[in-house]
């Protein structure tokens, strides 16, 4: 059974960030894919240290760093899952801090020995995975993908650990209500991406 690993960088509970990522995530339930979903607002993540231990030694397996907190075990996840759907709302134009915090502690899939002056990402020529991306925020939808750092950010999360991106689900206008419902939209939008991800076109 495919494996597909979510992790969700919004604040809140039943955000339009958590239903668009459930609704994804029922949809690929009924099409037969396993879900796990990651809400980094409730995993234990320390910020990154900037020590490079975990990035001294070459390989393709991600380094081991000197923390062990939830990112260990969250690393395992992502090395497990076969694709990944990378969601976050945009705050101040970039990704949540909770989301960026965990991207940081991915320099785990970088080969970066002190003497070279840029990291190598261990992923790059292997075999890629699929990844889908979901972000949210309270401009028109196709000002908040083009001005924003959030979209480039989740494609960048994509290719570390070594996913392309196959879809965006963008959803603005998030701002008028404090609850607002997944658009109509969106809804529509979600079929297209599953197809995607589980690569039901090819
Ligand atoms: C601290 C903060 C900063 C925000 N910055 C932006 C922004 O720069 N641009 C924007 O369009 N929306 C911004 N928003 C609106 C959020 O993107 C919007 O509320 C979010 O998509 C809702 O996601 P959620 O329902 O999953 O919490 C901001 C919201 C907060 C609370």
């Amino acid at each position: 059974m495919i494996k597909i690993l979510a992790i969700n960088g919004s604040y809140r509970d039943d955000g339009i960030t958590d239903q668009a990522v459930h609704k994804i995530a029922q949809d690929l339930v009924s099409a037969g894919a396993e879900v796990e979903i990651i809400l980094l607002r409730e995993y234990p993540i320390e910020f990154c240290l900037n020590c490079r231990e975990c990035t001294q030694k070459m390989g393709d397996s991600p380094g081991k760093c000197v923390q062990h907190d939830g990112m260990e075990e969250l690393v395992n996840k992502i090395e497990r899952a076969d694709g990944y759907i990378l969601a976050s709302p945009t705050n101040f134009g970039s990704v949540t801090a909770i989301y960026k915090r965990f991207m940081e502690r991915l320099i785990v899939y970088a080969y970066w020995p002190w003497d070279i002056n840029s990291p190598k990402f261990r992923k790059e020529n292997v075999l890629k995975k699929k990844a889908i991306l979901v972000s949210s925020c309270a401009a028109p939808g196709i000002i908040g993908r083009f001005m924003y750092e959030t979209n480039k950010q989740l494609k960048k999360t994509a290719k570390i650990i070594g996913a392309d991106t196959v879809g965006t689900l963008f959803i603005g206008l998030i701002a008028k209500e404090s609850h607002q419902a997944l658009p109509e939209g969106a809804h529509k939008k979600v079929k297209t991406l599953i197809d995607k991800l589980l690569d039901k076109n090819n």
